[in-house]
């Protein structure tokens, strides 16, 4: 199949009619572009699963505070292209922001609870609910059988899982791992931020992480030993600022009195002006 490039969403409804009609399972991968290796092997999961695959690259101007990065997140549609068609995308829905936003748009969807409180919404009031609204409006375009999620956000994986529970959307949300470079950096559309200097400093945060992880593999069961451990060796690299450091459920992302179950440690740090995210998930 010839990838097909579609700009408008009653466009996109349109072929989504005809493939469902067909009897065609369909998946989606959402995206913002600058696409690297983790969006792909979202792709790759989502070929893997479904009869077709249908890519969305929008930079959401809902979800960037108004002094975050919208203006300068890192755009190459072109390169964006040919990377999805190398990879197999059937359909790259790429609307413009008039087409998802027109004049009078007035509807957030909006999850409530632990899972908005915490992490990301602190520093990020009002991103989760840019998030939910968007991929609200991209299922009801898309009407995906699938829809695909990198554990790399995984704050906003569980965000919108709970959505698509609670509104009962017909659709199953996968999560896939976080891909990595060789080093461990987790891939990131932001990485393209960073200079040489910074790309080394920002090796600190999957290290941490990890430091806390072997502490739990060593038998560690105390939350605050953990957290202290990820949050000192982040404190050890002046060049970075941390946002925060979180040890909780892996599910609810609520407290945990001791290290048992699902556990997820995540933090957030700035290097110079750019905020990298990464977190690490085990069964304890
Ligand atoms: P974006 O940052 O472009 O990420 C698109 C998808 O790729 C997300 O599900 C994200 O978790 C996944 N991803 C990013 N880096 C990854 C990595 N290193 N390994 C695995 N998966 C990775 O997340 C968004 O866009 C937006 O918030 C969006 C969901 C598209 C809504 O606007």
């Amino acid at each position: 199949m010839i990838m097909e490039v579609v700009s408008n969403a009653g466009q996109m409804q349109e072929i989504v009619m005809g493939m469902r009609r067909q009897g065609l399972s369909i998946g989606l991968v959402p995206t913002m572009g600058y696409l690297h290796q983790g969006h792909l092997s979202l792709v790759r999961r989502a070929r893997s699963e479904c009869d077709r695959v249908v890519m969305s690259i929008f930079v959401n101007p809902l979800q960037f505070g108004p002094r975050e990065d919208f203006a300068a997140y890192p755009r190459d549609p072109e390169h964006d292209l040919a990377l999805a068609r190398d990879e197999g995308v059937d359909y790259v829905f790429a609307p413009v922001k008039e087409d998802m936003y027109p004049k009078g748009f007035n509807t957030q969807v909006t999850v409530e609870g632990a899972l908005t409180e915490k992490m990301c919404s602190r520093s990020r009031p009002g991103h989760f609910r840019g998030v939910t609204t968007v991929v609200m409006k991209l299922f009801q375009i898309v009407q995906p059988d699938r829809a695909y999620f990198g554990q790399k956000d995984a704050q906003q994986a569980l965000v919108i899982r709970r959505m698509a529970t609670d509104l009962n959307l017909p659709l199953e949300i996968v999560t896939c791992p976080i891909v990595r470079e060789t080093d461990g950096l987790a891939l990131s559309s932001r990485n393209a931020y960073l200079s040489s200097e910074e790309r080394r400093v920002a090796l600190v945060l999957p290290r941490s992480l990890e430091a806390g992880r072997d502490l739990i593999i060593k038998g560690e069961r105390r939350v605050e030993r953990v957290r202290d451990e990820i949050t000192e060796r982040l404190a050890a690299e002046r060049a970075i600022k941390v946002d925060y450091v979180e040890v909780c459920d892996g599910q609810t992302l609520a407290d945990l009195a001791e290290l048992r179950g699902p556990v997820l440690l995540a933090a957030a740090v700035y290097v110079g002006r750019t905020r990298l995210i990464d977190n690490i998930y085990l069964e304890v």
